[in-house]
């Protein structure tokens, strides 16, 4: 009997190693990487290649459950966002936003979801590399913008993405803090009538990529980011941008699975 007891303490303390030897998976912290500075995000943007659509069902089927498996696979380590823009954007079908602390963590990723079947039929249209910093003007402004760009924008569902790469000139750079603080008062003060219905995300780029910044819009309503553009546009700063798009990509926001399931129709 004593031996048996042994036998099942051994069998148990076991057990438990094995436990503690499994790797954690804990997710990665979704609220914070998109909320701090000092987070690396890569924007790809893929199309699927002619023969991809040549394969049977069947195929295209099976290839997507791989691709299921590889964002699961680095789920602890980077955060990522999917969009459907086929239909909308000529030269591409989708892109992945993906956040981590860390691009090495953005480029395993890729490098695991470009190795499955699904992936060798991807043409990777463009990249954007881009870090999310600490606000460098928004100290300067008036309060009444300052309070102002707090603003949350309304609840509700904001099923559109937009993207923007943006550089600027030689000119801005060696614009003294003064002047570029007063050509970007100027700019925030133009985008007042849309706090409650475009979400924004800044992502710094010089030195990453050929671009100074990635801009990056959520909304329902594709009409006020029409006009916001257009205010913005009228500005100082605007004379600035060397490139403003080129490319923009406008898509929907789509879990992955529904993203999937069109690319298996
Ligand atoms: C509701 C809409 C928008 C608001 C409230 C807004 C506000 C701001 C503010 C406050 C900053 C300064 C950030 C800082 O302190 O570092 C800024 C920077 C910037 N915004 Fe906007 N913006 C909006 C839309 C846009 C749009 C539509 C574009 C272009 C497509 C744009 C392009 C930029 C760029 C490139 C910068 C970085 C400038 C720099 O650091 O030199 N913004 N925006």
């Amino acid at each position: 009997m004593k031996m048996i007891n042994r036998l099942a303490l051994i069998g148990l303390l076991c057990w438990l190693g094995s436990l503690m030897a499994l790797p954690s998976h804990a997710a990665a912290d979704r609220e914070k990487l998109l909320k701090d500075p000092g987070v690396y995000a890569t924007f790809v943007v893929f199309k699927m290649d002619e023969d991809w659509w040549k394969l049977d069902k069947t195929a295209r089927v099976s290839a997507a459950a791989e691709v299921k498996a590889a964002f699961q696979k680095h789920s602890d380590s980077v955060i990522t966002d999917t969009y459907l823009l086929r239909g909308l954007v000529e030269k591409a079908d989708f892109f992945v936003r993906v956040h981590s602390p860390e691009i090495l963590s953005n480029q395993n990723f890729l490098i695991d979801l470009m190795g499955t079947t699904l992936g060798k039929h991807l043409v990777n249209t463009y990249t954007f590399n881009g870090l999310s910093k600490q606000a460098n003007y928004v100290p300067a402004l008036p309060d009444d913008l300052k309070t102002a760009m707090k603003t949350p924008t309304d609840a509700g569902p904001k099923p559109y993405a937009i993207v923007v790469p943006i550089r600027k000139d030689a000119a801005w750079w060696i614009t003294g803090q003064d002047g570029r603080n007063a050509m970007m008062t100027e700019h925030a003060a133009a985008t007042t009538a849309y706090l409650k219905t475009v979400k924004r995300k800044l992502y710094h780029s010089s030195g990453l990529d050929d671009l100074d910044f990635i801009t990056y819009f959520e909304t329902a309503k594709l009409d006020d980011f029409n006009n916001l553009v257009i205010a913005l546009e009228r500005v100082e700063e605007n004379r600035h941008n060397a490139q403003f798009g080129s490319p923009t990509l406008l898509g929907t926001i789509r879990p992955l699975d529904e993203i999937l399931e069109i690319l298996s129709r």
